[in-house]
C-alpha cells in the first residue's frame, strides 16, 4: 500500500515545531509496518537540502490561475530518513529559506498542492491513500474529487491529520481562480464564514480525519477557532491517535546532542552531570530545582502568561527555584521574558536551537507547559523520556499523556487554569517534590520507563488505511 504524506514540515529537512517531528518519524514506523509511506514536501533552501544528494524525477508545469509555473520533483537519493522523500521545487516560489511567514504563503501552498497532483496524474503514480497534514495540504481532498483536472484521482481515499486547528489556511474568494477546473456546484464545500478555508474544506471532503490525541478530538467540538460546528457535524469521520516519539532522535542513552548519556539505572548521576553543565552555561544555581519552558512563544502555549508566573515565583520562592526559557515567537512575549532580570535563578535564550533543546530536556528537573491549546504536545513526552517531570495544564494531549502524582500511577503535575496562581501552586508542588529526593528519583525512573513509542500509533494508522481501502 502506497501512502503519500503531504506536509509543510518534516524533521530534519524542515522543522518549526511538532508537525516536523511527527512527519519525520511516523512514515518510518509505517514503513516498518509494511506500508510504502512517502513524504512530499515543498522545497526549502536549508542545510538538509544543501548537504544531501537529490535526483530530479520529474519536471512539469502547473497553473496557478493564469500564472504558469515550471516545477521539479526532487527525490532524496539514499532514503536516508527511512522512507522516500520528495521535494516540490518551484523557482522563486518554493525554494526559500523559511517554512512560513512569506506574504505569498497562500500562493506557495496552493501551488505546492496543485503541483503534487499534476505530478501524480502525469506520471500515473500509484497512490492508495493521500495523507494530508494540517491545512497546507487541506485542499487536496476537494481537488481530487471536484476538479475535472484530477478526475483520475477521484476515488483515492484521503486522511487528514489535524495537528493544530488554530491555523486554517484562509484564502479570500478572489483567489478562487487559483483552483483549476472546479465543479462550481461544489464551491460551498470550500467556504467557511465567507472565505475559502483550507482546513474546513479538508474536514468536509476527506474520507477520515484524525487528531493527534483523543482528547483534542473532543475539544475541537468546543474550541476550534470557529470550526466547532463543523467538527460537531463531521464527528463520525474523526479519530484520535496519540503521537509517539522517535527514540532514534530522543533517547538519553544514545543522544549525541547531550554531554552525558544516561539510562534509567544511572539517571541520578547522569542527570546531575547534564544539569551541572547547563546551569554553568546559563549561570543558574544547580542545587535548586530547574524548571524549563521550551517552545513557541505564542498565546496558544500561554507564553504570554510566563513572565507573570516567573516574576511571581521568583519573588515568592526567592532563591529556591530556577527558570530557564528556550523559545521564540511573538516579539512582545520575547521582550517581556527578556525584561525579567537575569540572575542565578533565571535566564532566557530567545531563538530556535535544536541541540540546546536536547541539552535542556536532559538537564532540567521539570518542564512547564501551561498551554491554552495543546493538540498533543511532544515536549512533555520528550521530557518524560529524559526523566524530566512535566508540569502541565490539563488540556488536550497533555491531559491524555500526563497522570498527576496525586493519582494512581501518576508521574507528573497537572493544574487546571492558565493563571499565574494555578501555575505557581503547581510549581510549589514541584519544589516540594524536588526536596523529596527518594520520591523524585522513583518518579523519574517511572517516567523514563513509559512507552510513548510510535509502534502502537503507527499500527492504528495502518488499521485506518486498511479500513479505507476495504471500503472501496
Ligand atoms: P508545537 O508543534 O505546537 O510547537 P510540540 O510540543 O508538538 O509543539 O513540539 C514542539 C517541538 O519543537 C519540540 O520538538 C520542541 O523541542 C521544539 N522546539 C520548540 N521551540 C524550540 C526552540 N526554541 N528551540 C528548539 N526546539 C524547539
Ligand atoms: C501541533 C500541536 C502540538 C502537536 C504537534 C504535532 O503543532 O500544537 O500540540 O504535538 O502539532 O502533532
Amino acid at each position: 500500500m502506497t501512502v503519500f504524506h503531504l506536509s509543510a514540515e518534516c524533521y530534519p529537512v524542515a522543522k518549526v515545531g511538532g508537525l516536523g517531528d511527527v512527519v519525520g518519524a511516523l512514515p518510518k514506523y509505517l514503513v516498518n509496518e509494511g506500508i510504502d509511506a512517502k513524504v512530499i514536501l515543498p522545497f526549502y533552501d536549508k542545510k538538509f537540502t544543501q548537504t544531501h544528494v537529490f535526483e530530479t524525477v520529474f519536471t512539469g508545469q502547473s497553473n496557478l490561475g493564469n500564472r504558469s509555473l515550471a516545477f521539479e520533483v526532487l527525490k532524496e537519493s539514499t532514503n536516508v530518513l527511512g522512507f522516500e522523500l520528495y521535494l516540490i521545487k518551484i523557482p522563486s516560489l518554493l525554494d526559500r529559506v523559511d517554512v512560513y511567514g512569506y506574504p505569498d504563503e497562500i500562493e506557495q501552498f496552493v501551488a505546492y498542492q496543485i503541483s503534487v497532483l499534476e505530478w501524480v496524474i502525469t506520471q500515473h503514480i500509484q497512490v492508495d491513500v493521500f495523507h494530508c497534514h494540517d491545512h497546507h495540504s487541506g485542499l487536496v481532498p476537494f481537488l481530487i474529487q471536484y476538479s475535472t483536472r484530477f478526475d483520475s484521482l477521484r476515488d483515492i481515499p484521503t486522511v487528514v491529520t489535524i495537528h493544530n486547528a488554530q491555523y486554517q489556511g484562509w484564502l479570500g474568494w478572489d483567489k478562487f481562480y487559483y483552483l483549476p477546473n472546479v465543479d462550481v456546484s461544489k464551491t460551498g464545500l470550500l467556504d467557511w464564514a465567507g472565505c475559502i478555508n483550507s482546513l474546513a474544506t479538508a474536514v468536509k471532503c476527506c474520507t477520515r480525519y484524525t487528531t493527534v490525541s483523543p482528547g483534542y478530538l473532543e475539544e475541537l467540538k468546543i474550541h476550534s477557532n470557529g470550526l466547532e460546528h463543523l467538527f460537531y457535524m463531521e464527528q463520525q469521520k474523526g479519530l484520535g491517535i496519540i503521537n509517539g516519539i522517535d527514540p532514534d532522535v530522543w533517547n538519553p542513552e544514545t543522544d549525541t546532542m547531550i554531554g552525558d548519556n544516561y539510562l534509567a539505572s544511572n539517571l541520578k548521576n547522569g542527570k546531575a552531570l547534564n544539569k551541572k553543565t547547563l546551569c554553568a552555561e546559563f549561570g543558574l544555581d544547580d542545587s535548586k530545582p530547574l524548571i524549563t519552558f521550551i517552545g513557541r512563544l505564542v498565546i496558544e502555549k500561554a507564553a504570554d502568561v510566563l513572565p507573570y508566573i516567573f516574576s511571581a515565583c521568583l519573588e515568592k520562592f526567592k532563591g529556591e527555584v530556577n527558570f530557564l526559557v528556550l523559545g521564540s515567537g511573538e516579539k512582545y512575549i520575547e521582550e517581556a521574558l527578556s525584561n525579567i532580570p537575569i540572575s542565578n535563578n533565571y535566564n532566557v535564550f530567545i531563538g530556535y536551537d535544536e541541540q540546546l533543546s536536547h541539552r535542556v530536556y536532559a538537564g532540567a528537573d521539570f518542564i512547564l507547559m501551561p498551554s491554552r491549546v495543546e493538540p498533543c504536545g511532544l515536549n512533555q513526552l520528550y521530557a518524560l523520556k529524559y526523566g524530566t517531570i512535566p508540569i502541565v495544564r490539563s488540556t488536550g494531549g497533555l491531559k491524555d499523556t500526563v497522570i498527576d502524582i496525586k493519582e494512581k500511577n501518576g508521574y507528573g503535575i497537572r493544574f487546571e487554569n492558565t493563571t499565574p496562581e494555578d501555575a505557581c501552586q503547581a510549581i510549589e508542588t514541584a519544589i516540594k517534590l524536588f526536596a523529596d529526593t527518594k520520591k523524585l528519583n522513583m518518579l523519574r525512573k517511572k517516567a523514563m520507563g513509559l512507552d510513548f513509542s510510535w509502534n502502537q500509533s503507527a499500527q492504528q494508522y495502518k488499521q485506518l488505511y486498511n479500513s479505507l481501502i476495504t471500503i472501496l
